[in-house]
């Protein structure tokens, strides 16, 4: 028998656009694969699923295709109808859960630890780890091992261990009723109602929950932490490849149907399927979908799937001792 997981995958992604204008979050690429592929590929080595739920709302549909097209798990899609915070998410799939143990991921969030010490323990579990400035998270308050106290986004956090998105729930009908109590007295935080605040009720009601520390915890939350995820999942599983005619330092990804010409690609580079480049100089960037580059010279930069990308080449005829800068 495996378990019973919760992905909710209905937000907006607001701080990765442009992409999420057209891309769901969870399906934007990095090193090879869209995120919620790197976030299943993690579980199924060291889970056995029973049933996945995810929660969609924002372009669920594109997040159902890739899904149905790439995993043949039990999958049960739940709609949000409303953005009211990552606790709304997760009450909306109680009918689902029912009252199994529960593992719930965020959708932009690869972590890599001993899931299996985790999950199925006689007490529930959340993800923590120490960060420098833990006032955009979840934060806990840890003693003997356990979680005393948690708080969603302190403004003075109480201590720097963050809460990273990975919940292991035994207790789910008590789970359900503080994120109930929550709504009907309409307890928020941030205008929304929050994960962090049922597991706090959780906690006062008598919850045992034992923090969980883990490492690697790869944000993709933003561009400079999706880029920073590319480098380092690419500098484990990255490959080197040979093209023709181009110069390819490894590691990069390239994917299917590319076509690569005059150019030199990588270090850490992902190339989606489908893209072209063209007489170009890539290095640390992510190349999503039939994205196409020409005569350009690229740096830490994200290219949305379709999106053209063109430079052009100068032409000078520079005298002796000048000096050109092209800024
Ligand atoms: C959510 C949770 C927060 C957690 C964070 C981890 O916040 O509410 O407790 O620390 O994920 O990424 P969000 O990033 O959705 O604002």
């Amino acid at each position: 028998m495996g378990i019973k997981v919760v992905i909710p995958a209905a937000g907006a992604g607001t701080r990765l656009r442009p992409h999420t204008h057209t891309t769901p979050k969870t399906l934007v690429q990095v090193a090879g694969k869209p995120i919620l592929g790197h976030v299943l590929d993690n579980l199924l080595r060291e889970l056995e699923i029973e049933e996945l739920i995810v929660v969609i709302g924002y372009m669920g549909d594109k997040i159902k295709r890739f899904l149905e097209k790439n995993y043949s798990l039990k999958t049960t899609f739940v709609e949000q109808p409303e953005r009211l915070g990552l606790g709304y998410a997760v009450s909306l799939t109680r009918e689902v859960v029912g009252d199994s143990p529960v593992f719930i991921t965020l959708d932009d969030t690869i972590v890599e630890f001993d899931l299996g010490r985790m999950v199925g323990g006689d007490c529930s579990a959340i993800g923590v780890k120490e960060v420098d400035d833990p006032r955009r998270f979840g934060v806990a308050v840890v003693e003997d091992g356990f979680v005393r106290r948690l708080v969603e986004k302190p403004s003075d956090p109480p201590s720097n261990l963050a809460v990273v998105g990975v919940y292991y729930i035994r207790n789910t009908p008590l789970l359900f009723e503080c994120l109930d109590r929550l709504i009907k007295e309409d307890i928020r935080t941030g205008g929304e109602y929050q994960l962090t605040d049922a597991l706090q009720l959780m906690i006062e009601r008598g919850e045992r929950i034992r923090a969980f520390p883990i490492d690697g915890w790869l944000d993709c939350g933003k561009p400079e932490t999706l880029l920073s995820t590319n480098r380092y999942l690419l500098g484990k599983q990255g490959g080197s490849y040979e093209v023709p005619g181009s110069v390819v330092i490894p590691p990069v990804f390239i994917g299917r149907n590319v076509t690569i010409r005059n150019s030199v690609i990588g270090p850490y580079v992902s190339v989606a399927d489908g893209c072209e480049v063209i007489d170009s100089i890539i290095r640390d960037s992510i190349l999503n979908e039939n994205a196409r580059v020409e005569r350009m010279i690229l740096e830490r930069s994200l290219i949305g799937s379709n999106a053209v990308v063109c430079g052009r080449a100068s032409q000078l005829n520079v005298g002796d001792s000048s000096e050109v800068n092209l800024h």
